[in-house]
């Protein structure tokens, strides 16, 4: 019933042709393993490619109709469907060759260098691949203007299922697009795709990066609350806000809004207290990987466990799982130029530095202490609301696989993890009218982590300056000298 084998080429000449086998009819109760391979290819198409398939799918017309994206949606189980439903999964469990993984077959990032170059257009792939994308975004804001209301009436205030944030993503970088771009990170275990938002001012200036990741937990639904507001408030303010103005004069921000989002989706469909990821384990008996603990740093060594039927369980190896793969990837490829690593949790007002796989310390402990106490007094300014600073494992827990400390031993100098509202009171489950609060003063406290990452590097005080002073003294030393 309706198999169809096709040709296709990888762009680039890399990979020469393959078949694939794609099953017209494939939804959510058909085998995973085509649904995801085609996913896969769906991921890595470029123009070309994608008009391949779409003559090879019988659709009539040379180029890419606005319905392509709807018919794929409608017929398969492309990496796109989790716009509108649930990406397929498997009937039952299944081992994929290295007969590692139970359930459904994990998407493979092996490809992902090649799809973050596919939003390069330096890279010479680009150009195929934002397109196809702009197509995919153009039929995205057609439903929703449709269906939907627009961007003016999205609320802050509320948390959003995964849908309404993927969406919300179009439309903030089609309304800001002489700032913001959204980039293809990889896909989830579930193949839903993952995006980052690059915020950026236009210039010729070399410019370092912020980074910013929110909902590696699950059920920590402030946490993509704040991404969301955090973008806003840059997006709304950067043409008249001289300190967001200043900051994006040599920062360019990255903001994943969800880290996790088979988890994130999982909590609004089935367990509004889940935590990992959705991986599959032990031929399907138990499910999820604490993708905070699944980093390649001191992987599973403390405060983590081996046991898949636990909420800290690391994984089956270090960056097992296709969510953390595609996180560090990208920021091992930009490591040289991020500043600022955020990643943000809830709950417990805490701002933690490195380490949590050991007491010791950072070599930059004192600054960041000193840094991240300034953050928690602007937080307490805005509404009273209390913040403690410290390591990991002095005021938290012993983690180890953290990105956190994952980013700091990287060389990023400024990692910190933010753990959000509130002290335990509602805990996991903030109610929506904290969200406004939280968020305000959240942002006073990254804006202050901000202002002294840029004083650091950009500031009066530092090499620039450190030069003038230099080049004054010497002034002075030649004038008195001329004097003798
Ligand atoms: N977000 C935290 C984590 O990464 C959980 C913190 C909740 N527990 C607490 N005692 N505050 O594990
Ligand atoms: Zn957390």
């Amino acid at each position: 019933m309706g198999i169809r084998k096709i040709s296709t080429r990888l762009p680039n000449g890399g990979g020469g042709s393959r078949d694939w086998n794609i099953r017209q009819d494939c939804r959510r109760e058909d085998s995973k393993e085509l649904c995801s391979e085609f996913a896969i290819h769906i991921a890595n198409s470029v123009q070309g490619t994608l008009l391949e398939l779409h003559g090879a799918l019988g659709l009539s017309g040379t180029r890419l109709p606005s319905g392509f994206f709807k018919e794929i949606r409608a017929d398969t189980c492309d990496p796109f469907s989790s716009l509108l439903s649930a990406p397929c999964s498997c009937p039952g469990p299944m081992q994929d060759s290295a007969g590692i993984f139970g359930g459904c077959r994990p998407f493979d990032n092996s490809a992902v260098a090649l799809q973050q170059g596919m939003t390069e257009p330096r890279h010479g792939l680009g150009a195929g691949w934002e397109r196809s994308l702009a197509q995919h975004r153009r039929e995205v804001v057609e439903e929703t203007v449709s269906q939907r209301r627009g961007l003016d009436a999205y609320s802050y205030t509320r948390y959003h299922p995964m849908e309404e944030i993927y969406q919300w993503m179009i439309q903030i970088s089609e309304k800001y697009a002489e700032v913001v771009t959204q980039h293809f990170l990889g896909m989830t275990y579930e193949t839903r795709p993952m995006y980052y938002l690059k915020i950026s001012q236009p210039s010729n200036n070399p410019k370092k990066i912020i980074w910013m990741d929110c909902g590696i937990h699950a059920r920590e639904w402030i946490a993509p609350a704040f991404c969301q507001w955090f973008v806003k408030e840059i997006l709304q303010n950067y043409k008249d806000d001289s300190r967001i103005k200043k900051l994006l004069r040599n920062l360019d921000f990255y903001v994943l809004p969800v880290l996790n989002i088979d988890g994130y989706i999982y909590t609004w469909t089935t367990d509004r207290l889940w935590r990992k990821s959705r991986s599959s384990h032990n031929n399907g008996t138990c499910f999820g990987t604490d993708l905070n603990r699944n980093f390649n740093v001191s992987w599973c060594s403390i405060g983590a466990s081996r046991n898949c039927q636990d909420i800290t369980f690391c994984g089956t190896g270090p960056v097992s799982e296709p969510e953390t793969k595609a996180v560090s990837s990208l920021i091992e490829s930009k490591k040289d130029n991020i500043v600022c690593f955020l990643t943000m949790h809830s709950f417990g007002q805490l701002i933690l530095t490195p380490y949590g796989y050991t007491k010791n310390k950072s070599s930059n402990h004192e600054e960041l202490i000193q840094v991240g106490q300034k953050a928690a007094n602007a937080l307490k300014e805005k509404h009273g609301t209390n913040y403690r600073v410290g390591s990991s494992a002095d005021i938290l827990y012993a983690t180890s696989g953290s990105s956190r400390d994952w980013a700091r031993d990287m060389g990023i100098p400024f990692s910190y993890t933010f753990e959000l509202r509130d002290n335990g009171t509602y805990g996991f489950v903030l109610p929506e009218a904290q969200i406004q609060a939280t968020c305000e003063e959240s942002m006073a406290a990254i804006l202050s982590v901000l202002d002294d990452v840029y004083e650091k590097y950009w500031g009066v005080d530092s090499a620039g300056k450190a030069a003038s002073s230099a080049a004054v003294v010497l002034g002075l030393l030649f004038s008195f000298m001329s004097l003798l």
